[in-house]
């Protein structure tokens, strides 16, 4: 047996990264990235009626609001710094159709509630999802033709009237989330026509056919609808990094101010890159599925939420995001209140 000697180590570490690390203070002076308020965006469901309070059984303290009920909840985003609060309507099933037409109707429920918002807190940023799914009998994003094949440019018409409809009511932001090629320019078409030039894009560019999306179909009530169906034929597949890049360039070119990359945390990765890549305003999407998984593990004591939950939202930041939409949004703001 050959004698086998370690070579001795030298008498001390050349470097001592912890020295850094030992105090809160040097902690907080060298940290690179930092969450606030403003980087947070509330997504809410918004029922019609008045006084109804639904709770959303998949997504533990989210629930669905009639517009009553939701003043109180842009009141707290207001006083503790949450910028803009996104809204998703849960559709009367008697409202549904084929073609999704209500998503059009400028008296619909969306187009209520932006003004009444508008009306009442005229700071805070309203965003709407530009999409036909809560209007479809059939749950998907768009028109489908007799195999169910999503139509591109035919729901490209619809989705059209729909952000116009939501821009003339006084929306500040408009996020089609349709995954429909062209779909950015034609809206941004239609908007400089009407000179409603001051409404803002926010892109879903690089929006994947995701599992991690269920809790949300169950909120919006679009699950049902869409059966066994799924958004392949549309949304990007996971597998693929390249394609989100030429996704967002194509939503940049055509008149997006905005971009966003969706589920969020199993997509960090791509967040990076459109960052780099474009050093456009970038944001993520901590989807429906990404709620419940930190909310059921904390509710089981598994992880501690309040920790996971700040974790989570720094590390979107961390990989190039300037902003997440989440369902913590006004928790995670409470708590950086308290910090
Ligand atoms: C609709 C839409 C979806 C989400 C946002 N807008 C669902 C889907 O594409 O099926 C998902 C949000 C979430 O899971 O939190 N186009």
């Amino acid at each position: 047996m050959s004698s086998f000697h370690l070579p001795p180590l030298p008498p001390y570490p050349a470097s001592r990264p912890r020295r850094l690390r030992r105090d809160a203070f040097t902690r907080a002076l060298v940290r690179e990235h930092t969450l606030q308020a403003s980087d947070l965006i509330l997504p809410v469901f918004v029922l019609d009626g008045q006084n109804q309070v639904q709770d959303v059984a998949s997504m533990p303290g989210v629930q669905r609001l009639s517009l009553d009920r939701l003043y109180p909840v842009a009141e707290e985003c207001v006083k503790l710094g949450v910028p803009v609060m996104a809204l998703f309507p849960v559709i009367d099933t008697a409202l549904k159709t084929p073609d999704g037409r209500e998503a059009g109707n400028p008296d619909g429920l969306v187009p209520r509630a932006v003004r009444a918002l508008k009306d009442r807190f005229p700071g805070l940023g309203l965003l709407t999802d530009v999409a036909l799914d809560p209007f479809t009998t059939h749950g998907q994003d768009g028109l489908i033709d007799d195999t169910g094949y999503i139509l591109n440019d035919e729901t490209l018409q619809v989705l059209t009237q729909q952000a116009l409809v939501q821009a003339e009511a006084g929306v500040d932001i408009v996020a089609p989330s349709d995954m429909m090629d062209g779909r950015i320019g034609a809206i941004r078409a239609v908007l400089e026509e009407r000179r409603l030039v001051h409404t803002r894009i926010m892109a879903y560019s690089a929006k994947y056919a995701s599992a991690f999306y269920g809790p949300f179909r169950d909120a919006v009530g679009s699950k049902g609808n869409l059966g066994k169906g799924n958004k392949q034929a549309y949304q990007m597949d996971p597998g693929n990094s390249d394609e989100a890049l030429r996704e967002v360039a194509l939503d940049i070119a055509e008149g997006a101010d905005m971009v966003m990359v969706k589920p969020g945390m199993p997509y960090l990765d791509i967040v990076r890159r459109v960052k780099d890549q474009f050093r456009v305003p970038t944001f993520a999407y901590q989807v429906s599925g990404e709620y419940a998984m930190l909310k059921a593990a904390a509710q089981n004591g598994w992880l501690d939420g309040e920790a996971s939950m700040m974790e989570a939202l720094l590390a979107f930041k961390r990989a190039g995001a300037d902003g997440v939409l989440t369902y913590f949004a006004l928790e995670a703001a409470r708590r950086l209140r308290q910090a």
